[in-house]
């Protein structure tokens, strides 16, 4: 009898035992699968950076020219590199001025002197839109707003570019 009982106590203690070491063998594996799941959605976007724009600041002029610059895009859990522009000058107290080349009507790409019939102008090939030099939207065009500003800095004698703001409607 007392044999017996000494048998049960034996698989319980193995039973208890199995179980635990499965429990933390399948915990051990469980966490860092859950930590690389989630790791994504929890980092910090980079939004806030800002890049080379691929232009010397010495080769800006008074003219609207445009600059391309590669972009590494994190989306939760896909990564891809994005190809941003923008159209900058100096205007006329020296000044760089970066604007969003995105029309602000549908979003399409905006040109300087984008057309013949208006010189001196972003325009919008989608659906006529114009913009003044700096970026205004000209009244009686499609778009309702001027376009975005983006967010700017001067190092080592490089435009660094980063998020594109709106100014708010006109
Ligand atoms: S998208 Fe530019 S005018 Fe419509």
């Amino acid at each position: 009898m007392s044999e017996k009982k000494q048998q049960v106590s034996r698989r319980q203690f193995l039973n208890y035992t199995l179980t635990g070491v499965g429990g933390f063998m399948a915990a051990g594996m469980l966490v860092p699968m859950l930590g690389m799941a989630i790791d994504p959605v929890l980092k910090k976007s980079k939004s806030g950076e800002l890049h080379n724009a691929g232009i010397a600041v010495e080769d800006i002029t008074t003219k609207p020219q445009r600059v391309e610059w590669k972009v590494d895009q994190v989306d939760a859990w896909y990564e891809s590199q994005v190809t941003k522009s923008a159209w900058v000058y100096k205007d006329d107290a020296g000044e760089i001025v970066a604007l969003s080349p995105i029309c602000k009507h549908l979003g399409c790409m905006v040109a300087w002197e984008g057309s013949d019939k208006f010189p001196d102008q972003y325009y919008c090939p989608c659906h006529g839109g114009r913009y003044t030099k700096d970026g205004t939207n000209i009244p009686g065009t499609p778009p309702p707003a001027p376009l975005d500003v983006y967010e700017k800095k001067v190092e080592n004698g490089a435009l660094y570019l980063g998020k594109a703001h709106p100014r708010g409607e006109a």
